[in-house]
Formats: C-alpha cells, sequence, structure tokens
C-alpha cells in the first residue's frame, strides 16, 4: 500500500516540478507515494472566488476563511477512505524533526494544509485539529516552502525509495549527531589532500574517525544537539 499525500494549496504549480524531481519524483514513479494536489480556490463560493478576509479587529494582511479551508478538507477526504493525518504548516506550530518524519513516513495518508497571508483563522485549527507544523524559527512567504520540505524529509524514508545502500539509517539526526565530512576523488586537489586514514583500507580505523568527527561537530556546531548527547550519556545510553 502507498502512501497516499493530498496537499491544499493556492499555489499547485509551485509544487509541480518539485513532485517530479528526484527523490520525491523517484518515490511516486515507484509507486510507494501518491501525490494529490488542490486548489482551495476551487472551493470559493462567491464571485471573486475569495479565499481570505480582513481580520476582525484590524491589522495588516488577510486571513484564510473558514468556509474555503473546511470545504477542501472534507471534498478531499472524502475521495479516499483511508483516514488522513491533518498536518497545517504554520510558523506558530511545533518545529518539525527527524522524529516527526520517521513517525509520518508510517502513516498511509497525509494531509497538509499550506496557508498564504496572515495566517488561519483560529477555528480552521479549532475545528479541523490538524498537527500545526513549522519548519524553523523564520517567516516564510506561505506554507508551500515548508510544506515541500516535510514531503522530501518523509518520502525519503518510505521503504524501497533510497537504493539499498544509501539507506538513510545512519545518517545525521537518526541518532542525535550531524555527519562526518566526505570525499571523493582525486586525492589532492588545489594542495589539499584527503585525511590519510580514509585511503588506509582499515574499516576500523575509518570508523572511528569518523565517529571523533562526528562528535567535534556536534559539540562545535551543534551545542544543542551536543547537550541532548550528553544526557542520554549520563542517563545510561551508548553514544
Ligand atoms: Cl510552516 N509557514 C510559514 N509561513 N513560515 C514558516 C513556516 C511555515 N515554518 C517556518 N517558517
Amino acid at each position: 500500500m502507498s502512501l497516499r499525500i493530498d496537499i491544499l494549496t493556492l499555489f499547485p504549480d509551485m509544487f509541480a516540478p518539485f513532485l517530479a524531481t528526484s527523490i520525491p519524483g523517484r518515490a511516486a514513479e515507484k509507486g510507494k507515494v501518491d501525490y494529490h494536489l488542490t486548489n482551495f480556490r476551487d472551493f470559493a463560493t462567491d464571485a471573486h472566488l475569495s479565499v481570505d478576509d480582513k481580520p476582525f479587529g484590524g491589522g495588516p494582511g488577510m486571513v484564510m476563511m473558514c468556509q474555503t479551508v473546511f470545504d477542501t478538507v472534507e471534498a478531499v477526504e472524502k475521495l479516499d477512505p483511508r483516514p488522513a493525518r491533518r498536518i497545517l504548516l504554520t510558523p506558530q506550530g511545533r518545529r518539525f524533526d527527524q522524529t516527526m518524519a520517521e513517525d509520518f513516513a508510517k502513516d498511509e495518508r497525509l494531509l497538509l494544509i499550506a496557508g498564504r497571508y496572515e495566517g488561519f483563522d483560529q477555528r480552521i485549527v479549532d475545528g479541523l485539529k490538524p498537527v500545526e507544523l513549522s519548519i524553523g524559527d523564520y517567516v516564510l512567504s506561505g506554507g508551500e516552502l515548508a510544506a515541500m520540505v516535510v514531503i522530501d524529509a518523509i518520502v525519503r524514508l518510505l521503504p524501497g525509495v533510497l537504493g539499498a545502500l544509501d539507506g538513510a539509517a545512519d545518517e545525521t539526526f537518526s541518532d542525535g549527531l550531524i555527519e562526518h565530512p566526505q570525499y571523493t576523488r582525486p586525492r589532492e586537489f588545489r594542495g589539499m589532500s584527503v585525511p590519510d586514514v580514509l585511503l588506509s583500507g582499515n574499516h576500523a580505523a575509518i570508523a572511528k574517525w569518523r565517529l571523533e568527527q562526528r562528535r567535534a561537530r556536534t559539540k562545535d556546531r551543534r551545542p544543542d544537539l551536543w547537550q541532548a548527547q550528553d544526557k542520554k550519556i549520563a542517563d545510561g545510553e551508548s553514544a
């Protein structure tokens, strides 16, 4: 059974090349995922095809309206009997991470709601009870790029999407450490050489060097991740 991903957006054109290219495209070709794009505008009911309106209480910008979002979600959910996990992309959401990607990769259906403007009428959140996700502490003009980030992180984890040898298991974040440096040919480039250990053929030494590099980099670049590692070790887990 493949994963069905419904994407609700005012800008379906933003998604088409992304969904057809690279890993997300290959995952669909292999039948591991199906993408379905729906435009909120198709569910607008007034003469101007409005999907947003001015905020009560005043203030800048426009707010996504209840009617079009509810109608779109309900119509799209009826297209397939599998229940969907509803995900709303918003800078007010919980920060998306690798653990969530791993959880969502086990679902059979995801429904991503991307909005533009100043945000969503709160009753959309209260009534549809989506998981609210953000991809980081900066503001984007809309949820579309965030939805693509979430999709990419998930589909690459689906069984059979990545080749057997580029398995996602020992990558950055799956164990709380960032990746070690990588090198490829040539051995010497503009006076910079590849570390000898990588050319030694000594697999144990290479593994040790890589782990040391990962630990040093994590400590230096991501003290937040490093603290979590320290805590795990203190709690009696191995690093
Ligand atoms: Cl999910 N949406 C918007 N508009 N901005 C964001 C975001 C989402 N995540 C980080 N910034």
